[in-house]
C-alpha cells in the first residue's frame, strides 16, 4: 500500500460542491456492496502508483471503469506536491491523511466535481447512512472492481465504537467508524476512498478517509472501518491550502 491514507477525492477550491450531475443511485435494500452508477461520485480519483516504493505518479479523475483506458470525461494528471500530515504515525495510524497538489489545473465537468467539506468538528449521528466508495473489495471475497463500487455504511458513534469489545483504545475522537454490521464494509484497496455523507441541503461531503479495518476480514461484526475524521482536520486543510493555489 502507499502507507499514508491520502484523501482520494477532489476537495474544495471550488464554489458550488457536492451536487453529481448523474445522481448516485440509493438502493439502502442492496445487501453487500454494488456497482456505481457511472461518475455518480465524480469527486473519486484513483491513485496510480509505481516504481519501488509505490509512489503516486498521476492521478486518474472523471473514472467508472479502471480498465478502459480512454474513458470518456476522464483524464489522468501528473502530481506535484504530496503533502502527508506532520504528525502522521503509521503505527497508531493516527493523523492519516494527505493532500496532494496536482500538477495541472483541472477543469471540472459532469464526470469531474468536487465534493463538499464538512464543517469544522462536525459529528455525524449513531447510524446515519453513508456511502463508501472505491475500487477495492468491497466485502470479502467480493470481486476486484473495475467499475467504481459503492456501499452503504451507517456510521457508528465514539462511544459505541471505542467499547472494549469493538475496537477500543485504538479509535479516538480524531477518526470515525462506519459499518460493522458484518456485512458490508470497505475492504483492501479501498485505502484512501471517501466516506461520503449526504447532507440534509442534498449536498455531499467527504466525511472520512478510509484508514483502516480489522485483520480478521473487511467485514468482521464489531469491527467498523475506522475512517480518518475530517471534520477534525478543517485547520490543517486550510493550512495546506494556503500553500496551494486556488484556480477558481
Ligand atoms: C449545502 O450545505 C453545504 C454546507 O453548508 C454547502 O457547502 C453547500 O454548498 C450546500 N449546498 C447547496 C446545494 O446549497
Amino acid at each position: 500500500t502507499l502507507g499514508i491514507t491520502v484523501l482520494a477525492a477532489l476537495l474544495a477550491c471550488a464554489s458550488s460542491c457536492g451536487v453529481p450531475s448523474f445522481p448516485p443511485s440509493l438502493s439502502a435494500h442492496v445487501v453487500g456492496g454494488e456497482t456505481a452508477q457511472p461518475h455518480s461520485w465524480p469527486w473519486q480519483v484513483s491513485l496510480c502508483g509505481a516504481g519501488t516504493n509505490n509512489r503516486i505518479y498521476r492521478v486518474a479523475l472523471g473514472k467508472h471503469n479502471l480498465e478502459v483506458e480512454d474513458e470518456e470525461g476522464s483524464l489522468f494528471v501528473g502530481v506535484d506536491t504530496i503533502y502527508v500530515h506532520e504528525n502522521w504515525n503509521y503505527d497508531l495510524a493516527v493523523n492519516d491523511i494527505a493532500l496532494i497538489k496536482l500538477a495541472e489545473h483541472v477543469e471540472l465537468s459532469d464526470t469531474i466535481q468536487v465534493a463538499c467539506l464538512p464543517e469544522k468538528d462536525s459529528l455525524l449521528p449513531n447510524d446515519y447512512p453513508c456511502y463508501v466508495t472505491g475500487w477495492g473489495r468491497l466485502w470479502t471475497n467480493g470481486p476486484i472492481a473495475d467499475e467504481l463500487q459503492q456501499g452503504l455504511q451507517r456510521v457508528v458513534d465514539h462511544a459505541t465504537c471505542s467499547r472494549i469489545d469493538w475496537w477500543g483504545f485504538m479509535v479516538t475522537e480524531i477518526m470515525v467508524c462506519a459499518g460493522g454490521d458484518g456485512i458490508i464494509s470497505a475492504c483492501s484497496g479501498d485505502s484512501g476512498g471517501p466516506l461520503n455523507c449526504q447532507l440534509e441541503n442534498g449536498s455531499w461531503e467527504v466525511f472520512g478517509i478510509v484508514s483502516f479495518g480489522s485483520s480478521l476480514g473487511c467485514n468482521t461484526r464489531k469491527k467498523p472501518v475506522v475512517y480518518t475524521r475530517v471534520s477534525a482536520y478543517i485547520d490543517w486543510i486550510n493550512e495546506v491550502e494556503i500553500l496551494v493555489e486556488c484556480f477558481q
